[in-house]
């Protein structure tokens, strides 16, 4: 595995790999990397021929108070783990060169980053759908991994590709979690003692909610209100939102049809935690 610094140099790398008929796949990262990432590029090199994974995080999709300066780091590990699951070129920009003047253009995606956790964050979609659009633009032609894991961020990306005439196919993977349920993240280096015991809340609503489903219960509100109960019912956890929604528009449905996707996010002390399924098909939920 090459590591470089600069988009010219991965861009000429990517370029000459095409022009040798090689399939390009893209994994966009922010490093700290776990099984989850790893997932991603184990799907992208079973598909392509060369594997470009990208470590940048990102300002832009930081708002003022969020945790941009302690975003946890750790090059070397995760060097490591790229090379193991299979990346090929690992892009390591500096924020000077992804943004080497103050960037006025932006990239925005309304109706799909304005609902969910653009209530909350209501400048992190912008900031990810514009550098999500550089690096399709770094990477070219190619496949690009997300995780199901930020699924609101995997439908702009996807609605962004296909509005902007991107020449890039978005692949959505599985969500990767621990043995007890937790959506594995980055982030979870925050949850220490209590909060990592108690951040289990989320997988435990979300499989409320499906087996509400699965017995027959079509009503979104009750859905949505059983799942709201576990959170009640765990003071460590400061419920932002439990959704029933259209898993393309993210509108809210009133009736759990196919297609429906069930998301929470909530706060466990110093950790913003969330998670999402399949109304029907709970896939990885314990
Ligand atoms: P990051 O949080 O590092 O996640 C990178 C990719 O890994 C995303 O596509 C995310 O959905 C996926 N991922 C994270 N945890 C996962 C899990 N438990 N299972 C499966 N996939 C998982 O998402 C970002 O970075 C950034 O917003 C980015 C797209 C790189 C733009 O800056």
């Amino acid at each position: 595995m090459k590591t470089v610094h600069t988009i010219t140099e991965a861009r000429q790398l990517l370029d000459d790999a095409r022009a040798s008929g090689q399939r390009v796949g893209l994994v966009p990262t922010m490093g700290f990397l776990h099984d989850g990432h790893a997932s991603l590029m184990r799907a992208a090199a079973s598909a392509c021929d060369v594997v470009i994974s990208t470590i940048f995080v990102n300002p832009l999709q930081f708002a003022e108070g969020e945790d941009l300066e302690d975003y946890p780091r750790d090059l070397a590990r995760d060097q490591a783990i790229c090379a193991e699951a299979g990346v090929t070129l690992l892009l390591v920009p500096s924020v000077e060169e992804m943004y080497p003047t103050p960037i006025v253009t932006e990239v925005a995606v309304p109706p799909l980053a304005n609902v969910l956790d653009g209530i909350s964050r209501p400048t992190h979609f912008g900031g990810v759908a514009t550098v999500v659009s550089k690096l399709f633009n770094i990477a070219g032609p190619c496949h690009a991994y997300f995780g199901e894991k930020d699924w609101q961020q995997l439908q702009i990306v996807t609605r962004m590709a296909l509005d902007l005439s991107a020449p890039v196919t978005v692949v959505g993977c599985p969500i990767v979690r621990e043995p007890d349920g937790l959506a594995m993240s980055s982030r979870n280096v925050y949850l220490t003692g209590e909060y990592r015991t108690a951040a289990t809340v989320l997988s435990r609503a979300l499989r409320r909610g499906v087996d509400l489903v699965a017995s027959g219960q079509t009503d979104a509100a009750g859905v949505v209100g059983a799942m709201e109960e576990l959170f009640h019912a765990e003071p460590l956890a400061d419920l932002d939102y439990a959704a029933a929604v259209d898993a393309s528009t993210l509108q809210p449905v009133d009736q759990i049809s196919e297609n429906v996707r069930l998301l929470v996010a909530a706060q466990l002390g110093p950790a913003r935690l969330i998670d999402n399924t399949d109304a029907h098909r709970p896939n990885s939920l314990p």
